[in-house]
């Protein structure tokens, strides 16, 4: 008998140990994974930090040949997350191996290029920045996270936050344009749209602030390039949206491709620690970009895999992303004693401290439900919010003559261009699981929105590329066939207006899309030129990511309306505007040059001792000599059918201190005949400084609904910290002196004052 009973206990003691952990038992985030730490290996640790893509999707250069098997890395552990790995099912039945089959059973974290849309697809950043509604973007992130979210998804590698100003670059696309501000609060909005008022909440993603830092500031505008930033810069320029994700909460960061003068990201430890971490108190983890740890030796910076393992982890990168340098390396080096277990523990709970945080050790399969996947993707209520989104986002850069919107007198229109009718372009270059094709085109919109299709007719004219692309292709563009031209001809001869659809494939713009030549290409401007012999009234309706040279056109289009790429309702919006249902409210987050030479453009350029002087003889200033300096359209333009005015631009006092504000105020009078939606926007110049200062910065803006005829007076509340600039010594702060205050339209058109702020 009593052998019996220790037969018993030993079996059940057995049981007791050989059975997982019960992570959720510890009620406290930190008890939790103190606990859960105990018990895991240095293997299993090693394992947290390691990320595998998937090979079906590889969204960078294959790191790896060799056949690994999946399965059994993650049954022992080995494996901490996925990429390109999504679907209820997929991460349901992956997931189920890493918790059933692992010793410890710690759930995975599975993350995915969810940048404008996950199914449904939301305007490319650069078109939703051109809304400069916050709001909305927040709207279109929430969406964005539901669809993720229910396809097994617990993390998107968005926002991109890079400030980009030069249009060659092809990540352009991808970016919120030149202005930090403006960057700053779309950052903000789309993190708090994406990880909801809790990561736990199961229509939440962990968000991911990329690339830090500097990336598009990559020489000449070729991907992956080095740069060359200034620390003023660096702080005053590119920082800040990071700064503005921290305080949002944002879960992850991802360590860029680029050296910062020198110091490849992904070894940064000043910029990934000591400004990341120790500046900005963030809790969450930062994973490398694509193999970005292996490229350190490309960079010429360590000579192997194991010293770039040591200069990541000690800089400050917790997760590395396909570049198997952590799983192959660190456990060598923690048993030589380089790197301490210290080190290794501070990633894992960094790691661990987020998976807690979306709920994983609570219920590791809430984001991979079937059902869910299927109620929740492509509803039309998401599809509505793409659509206002895409109505938002169009910018209107000239109408001359009024000729849009579209008159009743305008009995026949021509449809016309490579674009007119592509239910793809529209989709972007990272469109997540966008069906191909999935678009509503220009051509279906206006189709659907005038109703009466025998005013319609269509012609493509021209090709934009003369081969079927994938996102993995080099696109060539030696389109020769003419023999669309004819008919484009005929049908604009009879038509009283045509509206022209041009631009650029979408393939053309993203990763490693660099290009010298940012014009019109192919056959395009030819084809403008042939219907422009035999129709004036044309109205060109561009697609495109980058801000394009369209000097060739501009001035013979009488209406050119920037549409980028609108997602999955393209074309009902572009008609939406076309047609006046909708009153123009974009505009441009970014500046659009008169030639590729200008690259890179920005509004908040310094004066230099010998500014530009317009009208001035004097070759002594600094302009181009062969063309105008300015921009072809400034940065903050955008026009409407309705016309705006300011006048009476007011503040409550001439001077104010540290720790007070002043208000300033101004009336603007929509004085067209459309009610409309107008964007004013603030700019400060702070004219003697201990450091030169931009011209002009943007640091407020507000929208205004106004009816016709209708005034409104709108307030800004100015602080210290619409005054203050990054010191070496001392950080951000304003200094004592007069500043110019500059309100209007967009970064050229502003009325000014002086306020004196008093340190
Ligand atoms: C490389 C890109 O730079 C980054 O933005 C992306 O998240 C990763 N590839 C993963 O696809």
């Amino acid at each position: 008998m009593r052998n019996l009973i220790i037969l018993i206990f030993v079996v059940y003691l057995g049981l007791l140990l050989s059975c997982k952990p019960d992570h959720a038992t510890k009620n406290t985030e930190a008890g939790f994974i103190a606990d859960l730490m105990e018990q895991m290996t240095v293997e299993e640790k090693i394992g947290q930090l390691v990320q595998y893509s998937s090979k079906e999707a590889l969204t960078g250069p294959e790191v790896s040949n060799k056949a690994v098997s999946i399965v059994n890395e993650v049954k022992q552990g080995k494996v901490g997350s996925f990429i390109n790995v999504d679907g209820a099912q997929k991460t349901y039945d992956l997931q189920k191996i890493a918790v059933d089959s692992s010793r410890l059973g710690i759930p995975l974290i599975f993350g995915y290029d969810v940048l404008h849309g996950y199914k449904t697809i939301m305007p490319v950043a650069l078109a939703s920045a051109s809304s400069w509604n916050e709001k909305l973007i927040k709207e279109g992130a929430k969406v964005t996270a539901r669809e993720t979210a229910s396809s097994g998804l617990h993390w998107t590698f968005a926002p991109m936050l890079d400030v980009s100003r030069d249009a060659r670059w092809g990540r352009i696309v991808e970016s919120c344009g030149e202005d930090p501000y403006l960057t700053s609060v779309i950052a903000k909005a789309t993190v708090e749209g994406l990880q909801g008022t809790t990561l736990s909440d199961t229509f939440s993603v962990a968000a991911c602030a990329k690339h830090f830092a500097g990336y598009a500031f990559a020489e000449s505008g070729i991907d992956y390039n080095t740069t060359e930033i200034t620390e003023q810069t660096l702080r005053d320029v590119v920082l800040p949206p990071f700064k503005a994700c921290v305080d949002a909460g944002v879960a992850t960061f991802m360590s860029a491709f680029n050296d910062i003068g020198g110091i490849p990201c992904s070894k940064n430890k000043e910029l990934l620690t000591g400004v990341l971490r120790d500046e900005w108190g963030f809790d969450g983890f930062v994973v490398s970009d694509w193999n970005s740890i292996g490229e350190l030796i490309k960079h010429g910076i360590v000579s192997n895999r194991k010293e770039a393992t040591i200069a990541a982890l000690e800089a400050g990168v917790d997760m590395d992303m396909e570049g198997r340098c952590y799983k192959k390396h660190l456990k060598d080096l923690i048993a030589e004693g380089i790197i301490s277990e210290e080190a290794l523990n501070t990633s894992v709970e960094r790691i661990l401290k987020i998976k807690y945080r979306l709920g994983l050790f609570e219920d590791p399969y809430r984001y991979s439900s079937i059902q869910r996947e299927k109620n929740e993707i492509y509803k039309d209520e998401n599809l509505e919010v793409s659509e206002q989104m895409a109505r938002e986002s169009i910018v209107l850069l000239k109408n001359d003559e009024s000729i849009l919107p579209l008159k009743a007198e305008d009995k026949k229109i021509a449809v016309i261009g490579p674009l007119a009718n592509d239910k793809d372009v529209p989709l972007g270059s990272w469109r997540a699981r966008a069906e191909y094709n999935s678009a509503v085109s220009l051509w279906e919109g206006l189709q659907n929105r005038i109703g009466d299709t025998k005013k319609l007719q269509f012609a493509k004219g021209c090709s934009l590329v003369d081969e079927v692309v994938n996102y993995q292709s080099i696109l060539n563009i030696e389109e020769e066939d003419r023999s669309g031209f004819a008919e484009a001809v005929r049908i604009a001869k009879k038509a009283d207006v045509v509206i022209l659809a041009i631009g650029e494939h979408c393939y053309q713009t993203g990763e490693a899309r660099s290009q010298t030549d940012i014009t019109l290409k192919g056959l395009q401007i030819e084809l403008f030129e042939e219907i422009y012999k035999v129709n004036k009234n044309i109205v060109v309706v561009l697609m495109n990511g980058r801000p394009l040279d369209i000097t060739a056109i501009n001035d013979k289009a009488k209406a050119i309306v920037e549409t980028w790429f609108l997602g999955s309702r393209s074309g009902y919006a572009i008609a939406d505007v076309l047609t006046g249902a909708y009153n123009p409210s974009g505009r441009l987050p970014i500046s659009f040059p008169r030639h590729v030479g200008q690259q890179p453009l920005y509004y908040a350029k310094k004066n230099t001792g010998r500014p530009e002087k317009l009208g001035s003889k004097s070759i002594y200033q600094a302009n181009y000599k062969d063309n105008e300096s300015s921009p072809l359209y400034p940065f903050g333009y955008g026009l409407s059918y309705s016309k705006f005015s300011y006048s009476d631009i007011t503040a409550n006092k001439e001077s104010f201190s540290k720790g007070e504000s002043i208000q300033l105020s101004i009336k603007v009078t929509n004085d067209g005949k459309y009610d409309g939606k107008e964007t004013v926007q603030l700019y400060i110049y702070d004219p003697v400084a201990s450091v030169a200062r931009p011209v002009k910065e943007l640091k407020k803006f507000k929208q205004v609904h106004l009816r016709a005829g209708e005034s409104k007076n709108v307030e800004f509340l100015i602080t210290e910290d619409e005054l203050g600039f990054w010191h070496k010594h001392g950080g951000i702060y304003a200094e004592e002196g007069e500043f110019e205050i500059m309100i209007g339209a967009n970064s050229q058109d502003l009325v000014s004052d002086t306020i004196r702020y008093n340190n």
